[in-house]
């Protein structure tokens, strides 16, 4: 696991910090009590449930609670007959390193790093028979038909974890953010937590991607997940392109998940500098999307769609064909534009000074961006020197309260003004 993923920084160190399934892991740490005074009749515990609930880190931390030395495998250790020796070795010995107890984590049979062998399971049930430590088993799928040898309940302790609720996986969100000092608004976390339908592993990743170096979190700042454009989707569009091996597979991804260009566009731009760690391949990316943006303003000014697919390749192929000598740095986690993220908290401001715009255009038959260009700058400094004045104009133009305030760049500035103006009024 990468140390700088939040994931691995935040890892729960005991069982009291992890969320969800709660009977479970009681049951569990019960038959872990039941080792320090013999040796129980189920040698074995099989945890099983969707990846990303705990199965891994409960036995982690309630090694770390029970002073226990863990010895943690995966389905590529048993590979070969070497190792399963090992196993066995490790499975004879009463106990460790300085008497201290030891558990032995086969995680993941079924998981992402590899499946064990149908041939090394007769060698792992061998072992658990006779073992003098308790051996945890994890796996996604129960039921998978591998697996038909540990559904004996009688050797085996069978433990389901099922997904947290969002209630809890909230709760560690809220956790997480505390100590790394980010205010975040209880409905950014709630909403991340829904989305993730208890994968708390998944729900960290995106909290990480959306708050890490921040120090507040709103739920705007997450909301535009809800839109169109799914996270998982962005980030696998954004990993093809950047990591692209060839021109049609960053061509092809785009087109396949239908996702908003611009906003994609802006997610490349923020996320190509932190993957190309070589000074030419970087240029060269951040050329081709200069290419790309000259064709989206292009496109933009004429409504000529022809040119969509030169912005697209440009964008794509363009970036991953850049990757020449840079290295593979390791986890860099995606990074949520900072430039969309300025667009829509000035979204408000940008509002109301094309309001403003449209009504001085009107009076003055002018358009709304000529008004904005060249006869908002004037009024700024008429609102500030001449309240009377200011008022007279503010009337002509039919401006309300809020568009006063926001010219005179704020309330206390613009009472002088909406005072002269009830006066007028009056
Ligand atoms: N229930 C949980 N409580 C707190 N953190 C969790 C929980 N489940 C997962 N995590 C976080 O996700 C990471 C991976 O979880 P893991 O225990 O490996 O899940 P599983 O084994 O069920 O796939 C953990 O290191 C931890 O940071
Ligand atoms: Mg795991």
């Amino acid at each position: 696991m990468d140390p700088a993923s939040w994931t691995s920084k935040h890892k729960p160190q005991s069982l009291k910090d992890v969320v969800g399934n709660d009977e479970v892991r009681t049951k569990f740490t019960q038959w872990l009590q039941s080792w320090k005074t013999g040796i129980p009749k189920q040698r074995a515990a099989f945890l099983h449930g969707p990846p990303g609930v705990g199965k891994t880190v409960t036995v982690e931390s309630s090694a770390n609670d029970f002073g226990f030395e863990l010895v943690e495998k995966n389905a590529s250790d048993y590979r070969t007959e070497e190792s399963i020796r090992r196993f066995a070795g490790l499975a004879s010995q009463y106990s460790g390193f300085f008497n201290k107890k030891r558990i032995i984590l086969l995680d993941e049979l079924d998981g992402v790093y590899g499946t064990v062998d149908r041939g090394a399971i007769p060698a792992i049930t061998r072992i658990i028979k006779d073992t003098r430590v308790p051996i945890v088993l994890t796996a996604n799928d129960y039921w998978d038909r591998r697996f038909t040898a540990f559904r004996d309940k009688k050797q085996y302790l069978i433990l389901e974890f099922k997904k947290p609720t969002a209630r809890e996986v909230l709760k560690h969100l809220t956790k997480i953010v505390r100590r790394e000092g980010i205010a975040a608004e209880e409905e950014a976390l709630r909403f991340i937590a829904n989305r993730n339908q208890g994968d708390v592993r998944a729900a960290v990743n995106d909290l990480q991607a959306l708050a890490q170096g921040k120090v507040k979190l709103t739920f705007e700042d997450v909301s535009w997940l809800a839109h169109r454009d799914r996270k998982d989707l962005i980030f696998s569009v954004l990993r093809q392109t950047v990591y692209g091996k060839s021109c049609e597979t960053a061509r092809r991804s785009i087109e396949a998940a239908d996702v908003d260009l611009d906003m994609f566009f802006e997610w490349i731009y923020e996320n190509a500098p932190h993957h190309f760690n070589d000074a030419s391949d970087l240029s060269k990316a951040m050329t081709a999307l200069a290419s790309a943006d000259t064709y989206r303003a292009r496109i933009q000014r004429t409504r000529n769609w022809k040119l969509l697919p030169y912005m697209i390749d440009h964008m794509t192929a363009g970036v991953a064909m850049a990757r020449e000598k840079s290295k593979p740095s390791g986890w860099v986690p995606f990074r949520f534009p900072q430039r969309m993220r300025m667009l829509s908290t000035t979204r408000g401001t940008r509002k109301t000074t094309k309001d403003i715009g449209s009504k001085i255009g009107r009076r003055l038959h002018i358009s709304s961006a000529g008004s904005q260009r060249d006869i908002l700058p004037y009024l700024r400094i008429i609102f500030e020197e001449n309240p009377r004045m200011a008022a007279g104009l503010a009337e002509g133009f039919r401006l309300n309260e809020d568009e006063v305030i926001f010219i005179a760049g704020g309330k206390r500035k613009a009472n002088p003004i909406l005072k002269a103006r009830n006066e007028r009024g009056s």
